[in-house]
């Protein structure tokens, strides 16, 4: 028998699409082993004040098909600190929490691996619109973000094509491209600008604009992921560089909402029950991960150091298709 009998489970960072589902597999799954489940109000945050309360099975009723996160979440600068940790430890033993289900993106992985290091049982559960989780290929939330910043883009380019304009859309993704990379794919966007690889203005956004004007293209597409630059200078310039008209779009908070699409359902429910699985077993400092499209379990000292890379095939395959 685990000695793990009582979990807590938080969602931190930027919120993403399917949360909910994850925490209401949390809970479900974790009553199901037979384990109580107390759910962490606002992340880290809510850890150290102790914003805690038991959770049931009608805690999570009607979530599933929700955006956002019914915990809430935080950006918790506390946690960067030792002091941080060791006072949402000893608010974790308050409330007699064993073990706790972390649902986040990078920083919110790395507090909980930071908990772990002082002695905390933890799982981590990979969730930001993001996908930039080293360790695995996919994060709740990444599929529902395609699918909005896709449904703006098929607008905008209804209005860039009736105007014969440049649309330059600037998507999130912090330090990471995929967004834009995936997203640009889908749209045959002319230009796909990423934080990965460095780009010349000339080379790589004027160049392939004029040669498409000269292959007989009366509109265009610019795709830049925010960590690549902003889209109003870009889109200033190539107005003043090719004298087309161009507009710049922030898509912004608009891609973290939402109802969550199937796969994002899906993907969170699974990995939820994955991550109670292995507390009930007594397997703990873990990250969920999907690796080879397999659900996996990494240790998390492990996890937090690999890194992922841009697929350089699917970079030049965009590049093609837009020719
Ligand atoms: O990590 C998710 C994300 O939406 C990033 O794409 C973006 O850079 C960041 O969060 C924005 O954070 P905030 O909502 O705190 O402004």
């Amino acid at each position: 028998m685990s000695e793990i009998k009582t979990i807590g489970v938080l969602t931190s960072g930027g919120d993403a699409p399917g949360m909910n589902a994850a925490i209401r597999a949390v809970v479900r799954t974790g009553i199901y082993h037979g384990m109580t489940v107390k759910g962490i109000n606002k992340g880290f945050n809510g850890l150290i004040n102790g914003d805690i309360f038991k959770m049931d099975l009608r805690s999570v009723s009607d979530i599933i098909h929700k955006g956002g996160t019914i915990l809430k979440t935080v950006r918790c600068q506390d946690f960067k600190t030792e002091e941080g940790i060791r006072k949402g430890i000893s608010m974790a033993e308050v409330f007699g929490i064993d073990a706790i289900v972390v649902i986040g993106g990078d920083g919110s992985l790395r507090g909980a691996r930071d908990l772990a290091r002082f002695g905390m049982k933890v799982i981590g559960i990979p969730g930001t619109i993001d996908n930039d989780i080293g360790c695995s290929e996919y994060t709740i939330g990444y599929d529902t973000c395609l699918n909005t910043v896709q449904d703006a883009l098929d607008k905008i380019r209804d209005t860039a094509y009736s105007h014969e304009r440049c649309s330059v859309l600037e998507v999130m993704g912090r330090h990471a491209g995929y967004i834009a990379l995936n997203v640009g794919i889908a749209s045959g966007a002319e230009v796909i600008i990423l934080p990965e690889r460095p780009f010349d203005f000339n080379k790589d956004i004027i160049k392939p604009i004029i040669e498409g004007r000269n292959r007989g293209k009366k509109h265009y597409i610019v795709i830049i992921a925010e960590g690549a630059g902003g889209a109003v200078s870009v889109a200033e310039k190539i107005e003043e560089i090719t004298r087309i008209e161009s507009r710049a779009t922030i898509l912004g908070h608009i891609q973290r909402g939402g109802s969550p699409t199937v796969r994002d359902r899906v993907m969170a429910s699974i990995m939820g029950a994955k991550a109670t699985e292995l507390l009930s077993d007594g397997i703990y400092n873990k990250v969920v991960a999907l690796k080879e499209n397999r659900l996996v379990s990494i240790d998390i000292e492990e996890a937090l150091e690999t890194t992922k890379e841009m697929d350089n095939d699917m970079i030049e395959l965009s590049r093609i298709l837009s020719l």
